[in-house]
């Protein structure tokens, strides 16, 4: 049996939720809390087993997704009493691991929208004999990045921190967030302290000669650390660019959920998803983006690459631009919001109180 452990959470998730008043995993990207994609797509390649290392609010994860069943999956749930970093949650899950020493476990970090092949990072595991295999990606700018440079053979030959020069930037391959581990390897790291996988566990096993393995797989990759990258996300999925069995409904430029209203006038492209419940008036137009449940996006108004939160409403003829309007938020009429603008929660703009262009 395969089994994997999946990393949720962290110092800084509880200080970054997407919206004030929902965690990050468990908002939905394309219609389904984003944490259901990864867990589909592991028992899509044969897990069977998950232990989900969390280190806050894991009292959201369980009601919602229970013993796993509905997936097919055996889920277990560990909860931190303070955050143990992504090696310190992995070793504190040690004892629920069910495999042999010799074992795979999979490692996935709960933040990455990947279209990986699971099976063949496995595979390059048990072929290559590795104490550890790392899925890693290309990425075009490596500058925000740790390096993870190969041998010919693929071996890793170092853990690099972020080049800070020309010069550094030795390679474009980086930590992709999903690893196997053999079993044994998992029970070396410190238990009971904060321990970085990163910055402590793979530098130290490459010190000690241990065997670490690279597996680039160049497939789709994001990584969902911001609510821009989230909302891209979310509609790559429902474009089919971002593999999931999970996406509730046809791949396509659109994805409404049942009980939702869309004016027949009503535009709707680039993999934008409407909530249950959430309405769209005559006229809108709405591209590659998130409107949650129970949201209201006024007639005319032109929203683009943005998330609109739970029961948020859009007044007539606003523009949004890459904008997050948190859960409950009230944007008036004819507004024009851009690049980066957060609403917070349960916040209100009046009508015409902000534009961001010219008198003409
Ligand atoms: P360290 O390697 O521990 O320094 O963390 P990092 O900051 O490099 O990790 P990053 O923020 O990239 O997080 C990677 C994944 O691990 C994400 O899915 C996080 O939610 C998860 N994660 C990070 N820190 C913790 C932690 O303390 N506990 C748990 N359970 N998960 C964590």
């Amino acid at each position: 049996m395969t089994e994997a452990i999946l990393l949720v959470g962290g110092k800084g998730t509880r200080l970054r939720p997407m919206t004030v008043h929902t965690p990050k995993p468990m908002v939905p990207a394309a219609g389904v809390p984003f944490l259901t994609h990864q867990l589909a797509r592991a028992r899509a390649a044969g897990v069977e087993h998950i232990v989900l290392a969390t280190s806050y609010l894991a009292e959201v994860f369980e009601p919602y997704f229970g013993d796993g069943s509905s997936l097919g999956l055996h889920l277990e749930y560990v909860t931190e009493v303070d955050p143990l970093g992504t090696g310190g949650a992995i070793r504190n899950v040690a004892s629920r691991l069910r495999s042999g020493p010799d074992e795979p476990v999979l490692i996935f970090n709960g933040d990455i929208l990947t279209g990986l092949d699971i099976k063949a990072l496995v595979d390059t595991h048990e072929t290559s004999g590795a104490d550890v295999s790392l899925h890693l990606t290309r990425v075009e700018d490596p500058r925000a990045f740790g390096l993870v440079p190969t041998d010919p053979n693929g071996r890793v030959t170092a853990f690099l921190e972020k080049p800070q020069t020309p010069e550094e930037i030795v390679t474009d391959q980086i930590n992709a967030g999903a690893y196997v581990f053999r079993r044994s390897v998992i029970d070396t790291i410190p238990a009971g302290r904060p321990v970085s996988v990163e910055r402590e566990t793979f530098p130290g096993l490459l010190a000690d000669g241990a065997h670490l393995q690279g597996m680039v797989d160049s497939t789709y990759w994001l990584d969902l650390g911001t609510p821009q990258a989230f909302v891209r996300g979310s509609a790559d999925l429902v474009l089919g660019r971002a593999p999931s069995p999970a996406v509730p409904g046809r791949r396509g430029e659109r994805l409404v959920l049942d009980g939702a209203e869309v004016a027949a006038d009503a535009k709707l492209t680039g993999g934008t998803v409407v909530g249950a419940g959430a309405v769209v008036g005559a006229g809108a137009r709405i591209e590659g983006s998130t409107v949650l449940a129970g949201a209201v996006v006024e007639a005319g108004a032109v929203v683009t690459d943005s998330l609109i939160g739970e029961r948020a409403r859009i007044g007539a003829r606003t523009v949004l631009h890459g904008a997050v309007v948190g859960d409950g938020a009230e944007v008036g009429a004819d507004n024009e919001l851009r690049d980066g603008v957060r609403i917070w929660c349960d916040a209100r703009i009046p009508d015409c109180a902000v534009r961001f262009s010219s008198d003409q």
